[in-house]
């Protein structure tokens, strides 16, 4: 029985031609829809009608979503991030959730370092006035050499690090689950306060959690030197956006390049846009042509994977293969 799979995913149509074709070649009923923003469930649900599998780029899959969509057995998230879907009420409505972990670590960290680099040596803004037709030269601040705070120091973060080594950077980390890899490259683990007030640059890699929402906010800026950096190429839900625009107005910290926001699109007359010193970028970390394309061979493996009757590799809800709900869906879809 042929599978009806949507993808609501931008970057996947952009760059995933094979994976789109190996999806057809399989014989499923593949409809690439356009124009589903991130939080419109009522949009997602009208364009998923049906669905067996769906590649997902920052959809909100909750609860109604999932009995809306009573079919659905797979969300094949296009990338590592899966906050934006509850994974208990997936595991509950018999829906397996896969990522696409592995693939995109060194592009991410290209992107990071790229913001460290672009805040530190003004290259934004002196870019910019080349383009008005001025000369205005523009003093920045040295990267080699000076202090990088990794907070999270996973997959990513340990990639970041990697690159700093280069830069003959003191690298510390706060993380709860300190890697061997990271430790071997020299990193230090160190109380987030430590990091806070020691780094130079501050670069999210976390996971958004219940614990982690809102972790940098007010008082942690406060810590943060007068000269440094914060770099958020994870989740704008990391960091309390309010406090950050008011630190950087004060002068608190010397300027912020992000590629993640609370709300994405970043709205229009957002106060981040006119924030002092920022360098802000939509949410490109994982955009290469090349990754692209990786990415979208994993998630679209995921979907083949469950349609041959394999549990996908990457399953992030790893309860939900023993659900009877979705023992019983699968069973449906192949008679
Ligand atoms: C990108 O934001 C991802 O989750 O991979």
């Amino acid at each position: 029985m042929s599978w009806r799979v949507v993808s609501t995913c931008p970057a996947f149509t952009e760059t995933g031609r094979e994976a789109v074709q190996s999806l057809r070649r399989a014989g499923c009923d593949l409809t690439l829809a356009s124009g589903v923003p991130a939080n419109d469930r009522e949009k997602l649900v009208a364009a998923s009608k049906d669905a067996d599998a769906v590649i997902a780029a920052l959809n909100v899959y909750d609860e109604g979503v999932f009995r809306a969509l009573p079919g659905l057995k797979l969300v094949s998230r296009w990338g590592v991030g899966f906050d934006a879907v509850d994974l208990e009420a997936a595991t509950r409505a018999g829906v397996i959730v896969t990522n696409t972990p592995g693939v995109l670590d060194e592009t991410v960290a290209d992107l990071a370092f790229a913001l460290m680099l672009g805040i530190a040596r003004r290259i934004h803004t002196s870019a910019a006035t080349m383009h008005e037709g001025a000369w205005s030269q523009q003093w920045g601040a040295d990267v080699n050499g000076k202090t990088l705070g990794l907070i999270g120091c996973g997959r990513i973060g340990t990639a970041v690090a990697r690159r700093a080594r280069g830069f003959n950077m003191t690298i510390l980390a706060y993380d709860l689950f300190p890697r061997d890899e990271a430790r071997e490259l020299g990193v230090q683990f160190v109380p987030l306060d430590e990091l806070l007030t020691r780094s130079d640059f501050v670069s999210l890699h976390a996971a958004v959690t219940d614990e982690s929402r809102g972790m940098i906010g007010e008082q942690q800026l406060a810590h943060m030197k007068s000269s440094a950096f914060l770099i958020n190429t994870a989740r704008g839900a990391l960091v309390d956006e309010s406090a950050l625009v008011q630190a950087l107005n004060k002068g608190q910290i010397a300027g912020a390049a992000l590629d993640a926001y609370c709300v994405e699109p970043l709205t229009q007359f957002h106060p981040l846009r006119h924030a002092n010193n920022v360098l802000l970028t939509p949410h490109i970390a994982s955009l290469t042509t090349d990754n692209g394309r990786r990415i979208s061979e994993v998630a679209a493996n995921a979907i083949l994977d469950l349609m041959n009757g394999n549990a996908p590799k990457f399953v992030v809800n790893r309860d939900v293969l023993k659900s009877p709900a979705l023992r019983a869906k699968l069973k449906d879809s192949q008679t």
